[in-house]
């Protein structure tokens, strides 16, 4: 099939890449000319394992294209999927203008009538909103009637191909069987590769699942962040606790593990929007609240172990390891790191970041902080260290290493990297999230 994909950034490229691996021909555009300049001279501009790859594959087989004009986007397609961004407004809702924006000139520059999918993530009833858009749109111009589909992805950054590629489900909302039959022959390739659940359900339905699925996911992780923090008081171990937990098969093991919080631009966004429209809709999700609140109070947490162990932090020099919402990936949006690093700097320490892949995220944020390109050089002469990202390279510096670089031995370890016990053996004063505090 042919189709557009309206939004190449994490989403949008993702999708067109693995669309085109399945054989569709697909036609990306962006308003950002330095992103689609970029992108037709070969290169992707943020780092996603195996995407540039996957790309490259699909630009050599003729399978994908760039372009900023509606027209040539559009011409032929069968489908046209909106993937543009959904930022969080200060009230907590969605800023939904871009979806609006992508819906009006669908309607102006289509010639026939398409499926228009939403993959970004929107509250539930935006797809009335894109049909209402679509219909005004085309009554004004003399358009095509459109057809209006929620197709969520499901994708996480580092993982996003793996993930669209062997998704553990594809949920398809749609209200004619037309929508439907077009949608199920677009993903049959993917179905006869990989053979996983295909939920086809209304659009409001798969609205929902999405918001319902991140807004659950992000109640595991300040569930077990709740339970830390009762493990610290008690003594006990939050790592034992959610593996044996996890062993029930009814819990699972997936999002228990305790730390600094989650972060990202889904996550946070999409709590904050499921709660806004519940309420909207006449429902007060209180629990969505205290979700959300037990996530602000994990990224607190570094800072205020901090004090306890060094007394004063200003002018101490603090090594923070990692700067992006998790690893694998260079994105620092709503990384919990980025409120740690704020709240150092207002205290007056001099901070030493290190991150494999992120800096240069955060680099104009940041002028008082030293950027090191090596984490020993991070750590050297450190009066303490905290841990803010769980990267694999973090884990392979032994105690006794940490021990020789560090000026005092003293460890914040906000993703659980190191063995608490460990470097407590080897003569450390450490926090360490879900574990006895001494
Ligand atoms: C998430 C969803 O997983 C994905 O399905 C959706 O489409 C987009 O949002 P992503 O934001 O890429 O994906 O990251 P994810 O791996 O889910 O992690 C989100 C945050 O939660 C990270 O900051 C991570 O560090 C944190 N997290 C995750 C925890 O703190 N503990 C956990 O056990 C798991």
């Amino acid at each position: 099939m042919k189709l557009a994909v309206i939004g190449v950034g994490h989403v949008g490229l993702v999708t067109a890449a693995c669309m085109a691996a399945d054989g569709h021909e697909v036609v990306g555009l962006d308003t950002d000319t330095s992103k689609v300049d970029s992108l037709r001279a070969g290169t992707v501009p943020w780092y996603e394992p195996d995407l540039q790859e996957l790309v490259d594959k699909g630009a050599a087989a003729g399978f994908i294209s760039y372009t900023t004009d509606f027209s040539e986007a559009l011409d032929g397609v069968d489908v046209a999927f909106i993937c543009v961004g959904t930022p969080m407004m200060d009230n907590g809702s969605p800023n939904l203008s871009y979806v609006q924006s992508v819906a009006s000139s669908i309607a102006r520059h289509a010639r026939h009538p398409l499926v228009v999918v939403e993959k970004s993530t929107v509250p539930v009833r935006t797809g009335e909103r894109i049909r209402q858009t679509l219909a005004l749109e085309s009554m004004a111009h003399g358009g095509e009637m459109h057809e209006v589909v929620s197709n969520p992805e499901f994708l996480r950054e580092g993982t996003a191909i793996e993930d669209t590629l062997r998704p553990d489900r594809v949920v398809v909302g749609a209200d004619s069987e037309h929508a439907h039959g077009v949608m199920r022959a677009l993903y049959q390739p993917l179905l006869d590769r990989h053979g996983c659940p295909y939920v086809a359900t209304d659009v409001k339905t798969a609205e929902l699942i999405k918001h319902a699925s991140n807004a659950f996911l992000a109640t595991k992780i300040s569930f077990i962040n709740a339970v830390a923090r009762i493990c610290e008081l008690a003594g006990a171990d939050v790592e034992q606790v959610a593996d044996a937990m996890g062993f029930d098969h009814r819990i699972g093991r997936a999002f228990l593990d305790a730390g600094l919080g989650y972060g990202g631009s889904c996550f946070p966004k999409d709590v904050e929007a499921f709660i806004h429209i519940a309420a909207e809709l006449g429902y007060d999700f209180g629990m969505l609240r205290e979700t959300d609140r037990i996530n602000r109070e994990a990224k607190a947490w570094p800072l205020h172990q901090l004090r306890r162990l060094l007394w004063n932090v200003n002018d101490k020099e603090i090594a923070v390891l990692g700067v992006a919402f998790k690893p694998g990936t260079d994105d620092v949006r709503e990384a919990p790191a980025i409120e740690v690093v704020d709240a150092l700097l207002d205290d007056g320490a001099n901070v030493r970041l290190h991150d494999p892949v992120a800096l240069d995220n955060v680099r104009e944020r940041w002028p008082e902080v030293s950027f090191c390109g090596g984490v020993e050089e991070a750590l050297r002469g450190a009066h303490a260290v905290i841990t803010c990202t769980e990267w694999d390279e973090y884990a392979a510096i032994t105690p006794e290493r940490l021990r020789e670089l560090l000026a005092y031995p003293v460890v914040v370890d906000a993703r659980n990297v190191w063995s608490a016990e460990g470097l407590r053996k080897a003569g450390f004063t450490v926090a360490s999230v879900g574990s006895p505090l001494t």
